[in-house]
């Protein structure tokens, strides 16, 4: 009795270390897959891990040939999209010209990914941004990239949409108002679902690496199922 107790005892106990063991080297498993999903997604320096967020949606204004323009136009594109205005003198032009390096860096080593990408402009200064100034302007970064602008409350509109901050500001030596506003490019999906968000920060190439893996890993995903 005795003895087959401490037998019983035992055999539980071993099958109890072995389970542990186990346990403990499947949750190790676990975690170093983790960590590598997580340096995976961290390798571009500065690019932030926000897919699921909800920005964007439907919106109305119209492109540098004068055609209106809606979130239709672009359905199932990959868009990269910065929100500026062509008067602005040092840091809108900074961003869309990184945005074109971005593409030539994708199109040079992945001509098939980067022709899913739509480049888009969308001016937050629809009272001196006519079609044809954003025309004339788009035209000095990538030959694809789109313009958009509209009336005041369509760009305020889409503004809302994007979470995007921008507002006039004159001071009293100023010959002309300005416009203050955020600073942000965004990789839109083909579901318009954001993909990623890039600051000032992030150069094109980190810029480039992040949005061929998310592309990559959602090709593959959509295939897959
Ligand atoms: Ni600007």
């Amino acid at each position: 009795m005795t003895v087959k107790k401490r037998l019983l005892r035992t055999a539980v106990l071993a099958l109890l270390g072995i389970a542990i063991g186990v346990g403990v080297g499947i949750y190790q498993m676990n975690f170093q897959n983790a960590r590598v999903v997580n340096q995976e997604g961290q390798r571009p320096a500065g690019a932030m891990d926000i897919a699921g967020t909800q920005v964007g949606g439907p919106f109305t204004l119209t492109n540098q040939d004068g055609e209106r323009t809606t979130e239709a136009t672009f359905a199932g594109d990959y868009k990269l999209i910065y929100f500026g205005f062509t008067y602005c003198p040092a840091i809108c032009p900074t961003e869309l010209q990184k945005m074109a390096r971005t593409l030539r860096i994708l199109e040079q080593g992945n001509p098939e990914l980067a022709q899913k990408i739509q480049p888009i402009f969308i001016s937050v200064d629809p009272g001196r941004d006519t079609p044809e100034v954003v025309k004339d302007y788009i035209g000095l970064f990538h030959p694809r990239l789109v313009g958009l602008t509209g009336t005041e409350p369509q760009v305020e509109q889409v503004k809302r949409a994007y979470r995007i901050f921008a507002t006039k500001v004159q001071t009293e030596e100023m010959q002309d108002y300005t416009v203050d506003h955020s600073s942000f490019t965004y990789f839109m999906g083909p579901d318009d679902e954001m993909l990623g968000i890039y600051r000032m920060n992030d150069t094109a190439q980190d810029m480039a690496a992040d949005i061929e893996n998310k592309m990559r890993r959602a090709e593959n995903t959509s295939s897959a199922g």
